[in-house]
């Protein structure tokens, strides 16, 4: 363990600036030499910073170093990326004995410093290689990347107008665009989250209190009557289990209602869940569409699903964390039609509106359904304010208390390329998957495995003897043991992909079928990556063969 008193950081700050070589260093020693002697006869006043010897600010010339230093790092990271190895080279031990040192009790030079970066960059898998296909993962852009370092140089904590004003009204303003810019609502209102998930949990959490009848909040669920049940498709992504189970709620009052052919929630299923669960005693209150599943992108038929809700008058959310920004595109609108009938939304600016991890949003045609739920009082954080805009407080709406500045990004975005240059990339981004999808259906050795609905992919491998053996195979039985080979095949090409750094993909297991996925929302991709990634994973199938063959 390390220990450090007070008296330290004061020795060690004037070795610090003993140890600083430049003429610029010199100048500040001398420069707070100069003011320790005036320190003698005036007192210090707000504006000098150097009357503690503690401060931590520095002085300009550091500043200016810093800031270009970084500033270039940045650019040449942006400049780079599309020719560095998809995922690090590096194996978990040597970036383990790289990183895992104690902390250092004397600060480090600026050299130093970068080198440093340079090694947390080279350990990195990069989300904005041009073939980083894995997962719901975009890249970021200069705008939202530069966004994010003046929201933390400002630093405000946006928990209410009080304490943040401009940046309370740009999240609120950000809110509004998305709900209009997807359609939903002109008159958005809701909260950016850290993420999908924080958006589901909270949109399950106001449901339930909205729907619940009784007062929850203050006695607990213990108080609320029957078990209360919540409607999704098998299709739907693990953060509705996992916030029922957060929730206290239970994962097993989620009801996984069986989806059709093309990964859509089966609706006739759904009505006949519902109505089971009310025969037996139990409290349907919310039913939770996907506006595109993580698996593959399938959008539940959203307008039927409103109005089953409105029937049984369950809740109504929908998670659009990866989807809803592709309502954008005028000829996906269709697809997303009913998205607006919705009680709740969820979206996330940080998969296909490219901002930097993290932004999530839930989004509401109702603000007072959320202050049912999260209306606190506490004497330290009463506002004092009269006018309705300077009382607003974002912890009436939402889970956290201190909130980063998130809208700042999503602002900058949205400002520097405009809405229609985004919504062309997202369209890009389908042509791509759609591209990629022909490629495969026109390869002997390749199978789709699902339709291309927005931008995923899911394909497999199936080596040509496999075909045949398939074609002869009479029984499930049969079937099953050769999904199970090939399921097992299909594994070690994704993993030799993935570590390989050409190319990465992630996985889907599409009705007992291994799938290799591909979620392109990655504004870098041509057609020229697809193309060397479809190489990339029949080198990895052919150097597997080569392997088993020589055992
Ligand atoms: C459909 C869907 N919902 C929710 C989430 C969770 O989002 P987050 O990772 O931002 O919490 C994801 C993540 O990929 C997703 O694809």
């Amino acid at each position: 363990m390390i220990r450090v008193s007070a008296n330290d950081y004061t020795r060690r700050g004037a070795r610090r600036a003993s140890t600083l070589r430049s003429k610029a260093a010199d100048m500040i020693v001398w420069r707070a030499q100069q003011f320790i002697i005036s320190m003698t006869v005036t007192e210090p006043n707000e504006s000098d910073r150097s009357a503690r010897s503690s401060s931590l600010d520095i002085s300009d010339q550091e500043m200016r170093d810093l800031s270009a230093q970084f500033v270039t790092l940045a650019q040449t990271y942006f400049a780079g990326v599309a020719q560095m190895p998809v995922f690090t080279q590096k194996s978990g031990d040597e970036i383990k004995a790289r990183f895992d040192a104690p902390p250092p009790i004397d600060g480090e030079p600026l050299e130093q410093l970068l080198t440093e970066c340079q090694a947390m960059i080279d350990g990195s898998r990069h989300n904005g290689h041009p073939r980083f296909f894995g997962y719901v993962a975009s890249p970021s852009t200069p705008a939202g990347a530069f966004a994010d370092l003046l929201a933390s140089a400002v630093n405000p904590s946006v928990t209410s107008w009080r304490s943040a004003p401009a940046a309370t009204q740009i999240e609120k303003t950000v809110v509004r665009w998305l709900g209009s810019m997807t359609g939903y609502d002109d008159d958005a209102h809701g909260t950016l989250t850290s993420g999908g998930s924080m958006a589901n949990l909270t949109a399950l959490l106001i449901a339930q209190r909205v729907k619940s009848g009784a007062n929850v909040s203050q006695q607990g669920l213990w108080n609320a009557g029957a078990p209360m049940t919540v409607y999704a498709s098998d299709q739907i992504h693990l953060s509705i289990p996992k916030a029922a189970d957060i929730l206290g709620l239970g994962k097993q009052q989620v009801r996984l209602v069986p989806s059709d052919d093309r990964f859509r929630l089966d609706v006739s299923e759904l009505v006949k869940a519902i109505e089971k669960d009310r025969q037996d005693g139990l409290r349907p209150f919310c039913v939770i569409a996907s506006a595109g599943t993580a698996a593959t992108g399938a959008i539940d038929p959203l307008r039927e699903i409103a109005s089953i809700a409105r029937y049984y008058d369950l809740w109504f959310h929908i998670d659009g964390a990866y989807g809803a920004p592709a309502a954008m595109v005028s000829d996906q609108r269709e697809n997303f039609s009913g998205l607006e009938l919705a009680d709740s939304l969820s979206l996330d600016p940080h998969k296909w509106l490219y901002t930097p991890v993290d932004c999530g949003c839930l989004l509401l045609h109702d603000p007072a359904a959320a202050r049912k739920a999260f209306v606190t009082e506490a004497d330290y954080i009463k506002v004092h304010e009269e006018g309705e805009t300077e009382s607003f407080a974002f912890w009436d709406h939402g889970i956290e208390l201190s909130r980063r500045f998130r809208a700042l990004k999503v602002w900058l975005t949205i400002k520097y390329y405009g809405a229609r240059r985004i919504a062309a990339a997202i369209r890009d981004d389908i042509a791509m998957a759609q591209y990629l999808a022909e490629r495969v259906e026109a390869a002997p050795e390749f199978e789709l495995l699902a339709p291309v609905e927005l931008s995923i992919c899911c394909f497999r491998y199936v080596p040509v003897r496999y075909r045949s053996r398939a074609d002869d195979a009479t029984d499930t039985e049969q079937q099953a043991t050769i999904n199970a080979e090939l399921n097992q095949l299909n594994e070690r090409i994704m993993h030799a992909v993935q570590r390989g750094g050409n190319a990465y993909l992630s996985n889907a297991m599409l009705h007992g079928k291994f799938g290799l996925r591909a979620c392109i929302i990655n504004f870098r991709t041509s057609r020229k990556d697809i193309d060397i990634t479809l190489e990339v994973v029949q080198e990895a199938a052919r150097e597997i063969d080569r392997k088993d063959d020589s055992r």
